[in-house]
């Protein structure tokens, strides 16, 4: 069985609990002939304790940004349970949802996608404390004001009437990261916030992200293509391959000791472990990701893996194995 529950991790002191968590697409020829089913996330559990930074590695298409698109109520869950500071996301009501996104904060991929083109920076900032109830106007300044000063846009002057388009890159994404904090979220989703961005500047946003991560106590999730810089920047990593997690765990055991094949096929193929290159592209394991409108049976990663057993791996799913303490790796080469 592909639990995927880490029993180790689980506390009562967690700010967020997925249980089998399922997100599939329906794909449709001329609009309405069902053409298959995208298993995007297929199957994947996890909790989350106040406080910790987790990165989510795997290659693209894996499902990384559904996986986070669900947690923030923007893809549907097709099964499984999201249990969001003690509250479940199935049965929330639209006030409810609209209290989950003050208490995540999202910073998405390309910032200037992010922000709109034809508001002021202030007017960016100012909108997410109107839609929740920030009334008072000198309030509103405050806020925005220390905000744009924990980000490094010093002096706010400066910025608050400028349009995005006048900001640089790494400028625009301290907007939106400054965005996502201006509610005091408790958590902190970023989608590879730093992938469009140049390397020096990119190491800046991602020492920006867990300086404010420690300073707040906030839980960070984000996701990066970069196992390189995961060290620098994580607790935990969650390796996902075709919608599902293969191996999880804290990141010095995860990747001083990988136990999972992926997991080590991913760190063989980084190059250069300098902080200072985070953002670069890496050549991945030999062959293709596969399709998942059609996930192979058994372990997802068989057809690619060089120590794939036949009549097994190809055959069964993969049960959990637990190396040590709060590391798990779904693969049958431990039985
Ligand atoms: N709205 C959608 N409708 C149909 N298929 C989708 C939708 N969103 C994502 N997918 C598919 O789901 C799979 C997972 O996509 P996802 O964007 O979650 O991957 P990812 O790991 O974030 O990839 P990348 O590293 O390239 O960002 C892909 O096959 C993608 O094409
Ligand atoms: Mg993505």
């Amino acid at each position: 069985m592909n639990e995927q529950v880490h029993p180790a991790s689980a506390s009562a002191q967690a700010l967020l609990t997925v249980r089998d968590l399922r997100t599939w697409f329906t794909l449709r020829k001329w609009g309405f002939l069902h053409a298959g089913t995208v298993h995007a996330v297929d199957g994947v559990s996890f909790d989350l304790a106040r406080g910790e930074a987790v990165a989510i590695v795997g290659e693209s298409g894996c499902g990384k940004s559904t996986l986070v698109r669900t947690l923030l109520g923007l893809d549907r869950p097709t099964e499984g349970e999201i249990v969001i500071e003690g509250e479940s996301l199935g049965t929330m009501d639209a006030a409810a949802l609209r209290r989950l996104r003050a208490t995540v904060g999202y910073v998405q991929q390309d910032p200037y996608g992010a922000l709109p083109p034809f508001m002021s920076i202030s007017k960016i900032l100012a909108e997410p404390l109107r839609i929740h109830g920030v009334s008072d106007r000198r309030e509103r300044d405050r806020r925005i004001r220390a905000a744009l000063e924990e980000v490094g846009l010093t002096p706010p002057d400066e910025f608050l009437e400028k349009f995005p388009h006048m900001l640089s890159g790494g400028q625009q994404q301290r907007v939106v990261i400054a965005r996502a904090l201006i509610l005091e979220p408790a958590l902190i989703v970023a989608d590879e916030p730093v992938s469009m961005l140049d390397a020096s500047v990119s190491v800046g946003i991602l020492r920006l992200l867990r300086r404010i991560q420690h300073e707040r106590a906030l839980t960070l999730v984000f996701i990066t293509h970069d196992l390189s810089t995961v060290r620098h920047f994580a607790n935990r990593v969650f390796v996902m391959y075709a919608g599902r997690f293969v191996e999880t765990g804290a990141v010095d055991d995860l990747l001083d000791t990988p136990q999972h094949p992926y997991t080590q096929a991913l760190l063989a193929a980084i190059a250069d472990p300098d902080p200072d290159n985070a953002g670069r592209e890496r050549p991945v394991p030999g062959g293709e990701p596969p399709s998942l409108v059609r996930p192979p049976p058994g372990c997802r990663f068989h057809p690619r893996c060089p120590q794939v057993m036949a009549g097994l791996c190809d055959r069964e799913e993969p049960p959990a194995f637990e190396p040590r303490r709060g590391q798990t790796s779904w693969c049958w080469l431990h039985r």
